[in-house]
């Protein structure tokens, strides 16, 4: 990734009737980078980008374009372009026409215009679409032709909003590898929104993550999966079991009434801190090699692992496992010491409890209603 900054936002502050929506934004954006705005329903991602296109005015902080102050530039003097979740298409025209019709108010020349569009819609698969009306396409038709649309004027930088949210799962994992082909073939700045950790993890050089108008972390998708830097990360990007614990030394950590080795160190002595295990990084042992025992109290098939709930001491853990156990079954748990995270105490310590109440069905249900929330 080529690190020259190409956008830097400055102590970004935004409030809509008298509620802060933005809270002191810092973010630097890199030439060529593919940069994800991953957070929940209201958290702010929309307004960062509106802020960043010129649609809104922060009400305090700078935006910086090329080292250029733009906090006064309107969106059509910026080198941005937008493309939206809900596509904005002329649906009477055809996808010719749609493509064409910034080249055209820029009085770009005619075999100039037909050179680009036939360019663009190559690239994003729609060659031999020219003739036929947008109205007539499928969702995901319809949102390459919104991406086409958007590049055609060669802007630096492309925001999408939620951009593959209305489209159905199997389409959505298509797109997000055709989007990815897209960035990399342009070599435009993408920003990108979503509330699905998921996209965000698979798609981006960079994940910014958010909640309640504030940046909580941001890093690469490894970083962030591996290294959270607190509860609402850690229990925002992936599944994790998040416990209390007191650092007595470094590399040592107490926790469901055990001392363990751990890798993390810098804290104060008997520091409280959260403590943060994958369900993959436990290893499922008998009981009698175990640094833990638990009982099985669920388990859901999951194709090439299963999923199983474990009751340890009334903490209910989720892992998983590939060998299977049964329901009731007593179980061993070993951890090794780099399984284990340890984060410094937040805002969010404590939010996040157990899996007692967790089902599947549940967290699919969760998931829809943010989808629509978003929308
Ligand atoms: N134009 C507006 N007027 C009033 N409130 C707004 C406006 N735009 C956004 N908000 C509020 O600001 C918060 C953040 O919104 P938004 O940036 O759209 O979040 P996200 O995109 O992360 O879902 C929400 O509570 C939303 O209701
Ligand atoms: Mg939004």
């Amino acid at each position: 990734m080529n690190k020259n900054v190409l956008i830097r936002l400055g102590g970004i502050s935004k409030s809509y009737d008298g509620e802060v929506v933005l809270d002191n934004i810092d973010l630097t954006i890199h030439d060529k980078e593919f940069i994800t705005l991953l957070g929940p329903s209201g958290c702010g991602k929309t307004t960062t980008l509106r802020i960043i296109g010129g649609f809104e005015t922060p009400d305090a902080g700078d935006v910086y374009f090329e080292d250029k102050r733009i906090n006064d530039l309107p969106p059509y003097k910026r080198q941005v372009n937008t493309v939206f979740q809900r596509y904005a298409l002329f649906p009477h025209l055809n996808v010719f026409d749609n493509v064409a019709f910034g080249l055209r108010v820029n009085k770009t020349p005619d075999a100039e215009i037909r050179e680009k569009v036939k360019e663009m819609l190559e690239l994003v698969n729609l060659k031999g679409f020219e003739r036929r009306k947008v109205n007539t396409l499928s969702g995901g038709q319809q949102q390459r032709v919104a991406i086409a649309r958007a590049l055609v004027n060669r802007p630096k930088v492309l925001l999408l909003d939620e951009p593959l949210a209305a489209l159905d799962y199997k389409l959505r994992k298509d797109m997000q590898v055709e989007l990815k082909n897209i960035q990399h073939k342009t070599g435009i700045t993408f920003i990108f929104v979503t509330h699905d950790q998921e996209e965000a993890l698979s798609m981006s050089d960079t994940v910014v993550v958010m909640s309640k108008g504030k940046i909580q972390q941001i890093g690469t998708p490894t970083d962030i999966y591996n290294e959270p830097v607190n509860a609402f990360v850690a229990d925002f990007i992936g599944e994790s079991n998040i416990l209390d614990g007191v650092m007595p030394e470094d590399v040592k950590v107490k926790f469901a009434g055990q001392t363990f080795v751990c890798v993390d160190g810098g804290f104060d002595k008997n520091e409280p801190v959260d403590v943060v295990i994958r369900p993959e990084d436990v290893d499922v042992v008998k009981p009698e090699a175990g640094m833990l025992v638990g009982l099985v109290t669920g388990v859901t098939f999951k194709g090439d692992y299963y999923e199983i709930i474990v009751d340890v001491k009334g903490f209910k853990w989720m892992l998983e496992t590939s060998d299977f156990v049964g329901e009731g079954e007593t179980i061993g748990l070993s951890i090794d010491p780099d399984a284990i995270h340890v984060m410094k105490k937040s805002e969010y310590s404590g939010l996040f409890g157990d899996y007692s109440s967790f089902s599947d069905e549940l967290d699919k249900l969760s998931d829809a209603t943010e989808e629509v929330e978003a929308e």
